[in-house]
C-alpha cells in the first residue's frame, strides 16, 4: 500500500512485523488475485488435502447458487487432524485450554485425532449418518471441538447453538434442523456460577420432537435428569470398545453440507446459514494464514465462543487447518478479577488475541494496572472482530496491551462470510477503526439506493461483487429467502446488510447494520426474536425492540411494550418480562430498559416502524414520516 500518500491518523508496522509476515506486500497479492480470482484460490486449495482433485473453481452456472471446487472430494475434519497426526505434527499441541475452575487441558494432535476418531464412533453408533444433522449445546469445552470436528468426520452437518442461548431459542433450532442427537453438556461455568445446560435442554425438548438420543458430556457435574433410553453419557460411550473400532473418515463432495449455524435476520425466526466442506475449509484456511500470519510455532488465541460463527472458522477450523495451537478459555474474563485474560497470556506465551471491541472496552473499564502487572511480551498480533471498534478503544488496546508493536487486524465479516472479508494483514498501514481493504480476491463497493457506487466518504450499502469460497450456498431448507434477502436488492451482487464508507485512500470504514439486526456486545440478534419472546408473555399485546448506542455493549435493546387489556404496567412486571426474555432466548437479549406504551408507530401495512422509535429517543429528525399510519 503506498506508504507515503495516506491521509488521517496512520499506524505503520515495524520491521521485525514485516520480517516474519507471510505476506509481505499485500497489494502486489490483491493485483495478482484480482486478475485472476479462480486461480488465486485454487493455488490455496491445491495446499490442502483432497482425496480427488476438483475440475472446476467455481460452478457459476445457476447464480447466486455458486458452487466451488466441484468434483472435488476432500473431508475437512481430516484435514484438520489426520493429515497433522501423519507428519512431525503428531506431538505438537492441537488445542490448550483452561477451565474457569482453574482445570488445565492440553491435547497434541496425536490425542485430539484419536479422540475425535472414538468420538466419531460413538456417533456413529447411535445410528448418526452422512447428512443427518446434530444439534451441539454446549459450554467452552475441548469436547465441542472434538463434537463438532466428530460430524464432520462423519459427514453430518453439525448445528450448534450458543451455550448462553435459552430454551425458546435452542427449541426453534433444533426444530428447524430436524436434529436427531443432541450433544450437551450437563452444565458450563460463567462468572463463578453453573449454566445449568442440560436443564435448558430438557426444557427445550419438551417443546421439540424429532431428537432420538442426547449425549451428555460431564464437565459440572452437579445431579442432572438422564431419562432412560434417550440420554448417554459420552464418557460411558467412549470407554466401550465400539468407540475404538475403526477410524476411517467419510470422503466428502466439496459442495456436501458441514454445518448450519443460525443467525439473525431482518425478519421472523432466526436462518441456518448452510457452509459446506470444501469452499469454507479453503477460506477459513487461507485468511487465517494470511491475517493473523500464522507460524509453526504459534499460539493463537480466539477468544469468541465456538457457538458462533467466530469460534466456528478461527478456534476450530481455521487454526487446526493451518496446524496452529488453538487457546480455548472457558469462562468470563472478568474472573476472578479481571486480568485474567492476561495472565493466561502470559502463563501460556499466547502470541495472538482475536476477541470483539466490546471486551476490550469492558476490560479497558477496569485501568491499565491489571494489564501491566503481566508479562505480555510473547504478544506479536492482536484482533477485533463483530462491530466497529471505536479509535478509543483501539488505541488502548494497541497502547495498552501490545505495547505499541503488536498490529491490531480489524477483520469485518459475517456469519454468511465465513471468513475475513474485509481485513488488513500485518504489513499494512492501519487507521484506528478502519479494516483497510477487502481480502485479495474479493471485490467490495458501497452503492446508493439505486446502485451507483458512492463518492469518497459519503455512506451507502456495502455489497460483494465477487463470489468467495466460504460463501453462504443458502439458508437451509428456505432457497427463495436465501436469493430474496442476499441478492435482490442489486442483481449480481451480495448484499451484505451493513452500510460503510470508503476515504480517498481507499480503506472501508464500517458504520453498522442498516436492517433490524442488532448487535449486542458483538452478539447478533433480531429485533424480531426479542419482540417474539416478549409477545409469548401473558400479558404483552404487542412488543417493538430497538438498539440504541451503548458505551461497553455497542449497542443495548430498548423494548416498547403494549400490555393486553387487563394487565397493569408496573416495575415489577418490567423485571418479569427482562427475566423471560432471559428465559426464552437467552441473557444477551435482555431488555436494558423497557418501557410500556398505548401505541406503536406504524406503516399503513402495519409495519413498525423501528426507526421512529429510535429518533424519538435519540431526540433527532426521525426523517420521512409519509407512511405513517396516523
Ligand atoms: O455488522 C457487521 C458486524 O457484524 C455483522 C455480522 O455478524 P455475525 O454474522 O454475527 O458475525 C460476526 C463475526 C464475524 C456484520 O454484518 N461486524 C463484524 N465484524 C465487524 C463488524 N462491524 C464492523 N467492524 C468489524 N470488524
Amino acid at each position: 500500500m503506498g506508504q507515503n500518500k495516506l491521509s488521517g491518523d496512520i499506524y505503520y508496522p515495524s520491521k521485525e512485523v514485516i520480517a516474519k509476515a507471510n505476506v509481505k506486500d499485500w497489494d502486489e497479492l490483491s493485483e495478482k488475485a484480482k486478475k485472476d480470482y479462480p486461480g488465486f484460490w485454487e493455488e490455496r486449495a491445491s495446499e490442502l488435502h483432497w482425496f480427488q482433485k476438483w475440475n472446476k473453481v467455481i460452478d457459476d452456472s445457476n447464480k447466486p447458487f455458486y458452487k466451488w471446487f466441484t468434483g472435488g472430494k476432500t473431508n475437512i475434519a481430516y484435514n484438520c487432524l489426520d493429515v497433522h497426526a501423519k507428519t512431525h505434527r503428531r506431538n505438537k499441541l492441537a488445542l490448550l485450554w483452561e477451565g474457569e475452575n482453574g482445570e488445565f487441558r492440553a491435547m497434541s494432535y496425536y490425542s485430539l485425532h484419536r479422540e475425535t476418531c472414538k468420538f466419531a464412533n460413538v456417533l456413529r453408533s447411535m445410528g448418526v449418518k452422512k447428512g443427518d444433522r446434530v444439534t451441539i449445546y454446549m459450554g467452552r469445552t475441548p469436547e465441542i471441538v472434538m463434537a463438532m470436528l466428530a460430524c464432520a468426520r462423519i459427514g453430518a452437518v453439525h448445528s450448534v447453538v450458543y451455550g448462553g442461548f435459552s430454551v425458546e431459542a435452542l427449541h426453534e433450532r433444533i426444530e428447524d434442523s430436524q436434529s436427531k442427537v443432541l450433544i450437551v453438556s450437563d452444565g458450563a461455568y460463567q462468572r463463578g456460577k453453573i449454566v445449568p445446560l442440560k436443564e435448558i435442554a430438557d426444557e427445550a425438548l419438551k417443546r421439540a420432537g424429532g431428537i432420538e438420543h442426547v449425549l451428555v458430556v460431564k464437565r459440572t457435574g452437579q445431579e442432572i435428569n438422564m431419562e432412560v433410553g434417550r440420554d448417554m453419557w459420552l464418557h460411558e460411550l467412549m470407554a466401550l470398545p465400539i468407540a475404538n473400532q475403526d477410524y476411517t473418515v467419510e470422503v466428502m463432495d466439496a459442495e456436501d453440507p458441514l454445518f448450519l449455524l443460525y443467525t439473525s435476520g431482518t425478519t421472523g425466526k432466526p436462518k441456518a446459514i448452510l457452509h459446506t466442506h470444501g469452499g469454507y475449509m479453503v477460506g477459513t484456511y487461507t485468511t487465517l494464514k494470511y491475517v493473523f500470519d500464522i507460524h509453526e510455532e504459534d499460539r493463537f488465541w480466539c477468544a469468541a465462543d465456538p457457538g458462533w460463527i467466530t469460534g466456528h472458522s478461527y478456534i476450530v477450523y481455521g487454526p487446526l487447518l493451518n496446524g496452529a495451537t488453538s487457546f480455548m478459555y472457558e469462562g468470563a474474563p472478568t474472573h476472578p478479577y479481571p486480568n485474567r485474560w492476561w495472565q493466561m497470556i502470559e502463563k501460556y506465551g499466547l502470541n495472538i488475541l482475536y476477541t470483539a471491541p466490546t471486551a476490550i472496552r469492558g476490560l479497558m473499564r477496569f485501568g491499565d494496572a491489571w494489564v501491566n502487572r503481566h508479562d505480555l511480551s510473547s504478544l506479536r498480533l492482536l484482533g477485533s472482530v463483530g462491530e466497529p471498534i471505536n479509535p478509543e478503544a483501539w488505541k488502548w488496546y494497541y497502547k495498552v496491551v501490545g505495547k505499541e508493536k503488536c498490529p491490531i487486524m480489524d477483520t469485518w465479516w459475517q456469519t454468511e462470510t465465513g471468513m475475513f472479508m474485509i481485513t488488513p494483514m500485518p504489513s499494512v498501514p492501519l487507521k484506528p477503526g478502519s479494516g483497510t481493504k477487502p481480502f485479495p480476491g474479493i471485490e467490495m463497493d458501497i452503492l446508493d439506493e439505486n446502485g451507483t457506487p458512492v463518492a469518497d466518504n459519503e455512506e451507502g450499502f456495502l455489497v460483494i461483487k465477487t463470489p468467495w469460497p466460504a460463501m453462504i450456498r443458502t439458508i437451509y431448507g428456505d432457497d427463495d429467502r436465501y436469493v430474496e434477502q442476499y441478492w435482490s436488492k442489486y442483481p449480481g451482487m451480495y448484499l451484505t446488510g451493513d452500510s460503510a464508507r470508503r476515504d480517498e485512500d481507499g480503506y472501508f470504514w464500517v458504520i453498522g447494520r442498516v436492517d433490524d439486526v442488532i448487535k449486542v456486545s458483538g452478539y447478533r440478534l433480531g429485533t424480531a426474536e426479542i419482540e417474539s419472546a416478549l409477545v409469548s408473555h401473558v400479558s404483552v399485546a404487542e412488543a417493538a425492540a430497538i438498539g440504541l448506542p451503548h458505551e461497553i455493549k455497542g449497542n443495548a435493546i430498548y423494548a416498547y411494550v403494549i400490555l393486553k387489556a387487563g394487565s397493569q404496567p408496573s416495575e415489577e412486571l418490567k423485571d418479569e418480562l427482562r427475566l423471560h426474555v432471559g428465559h426464552e432466548v437467552g441473557p444477551i437479549a435482555k431488555p436494558e430498559k423497557i418501557e410500556f406504551v398505548e401505541s406503536l408507530p406504524k406503516t399503513r401495512s402495519g409495519k413498525i416502524m423501528r426507526r421512529v422509535l429510535k429518533a424519538k429517543e435519540l431526540g433527532v429528525d426521525p426523517g420521512n414520516l409519509s407512511t405513517l399510519e396516523e
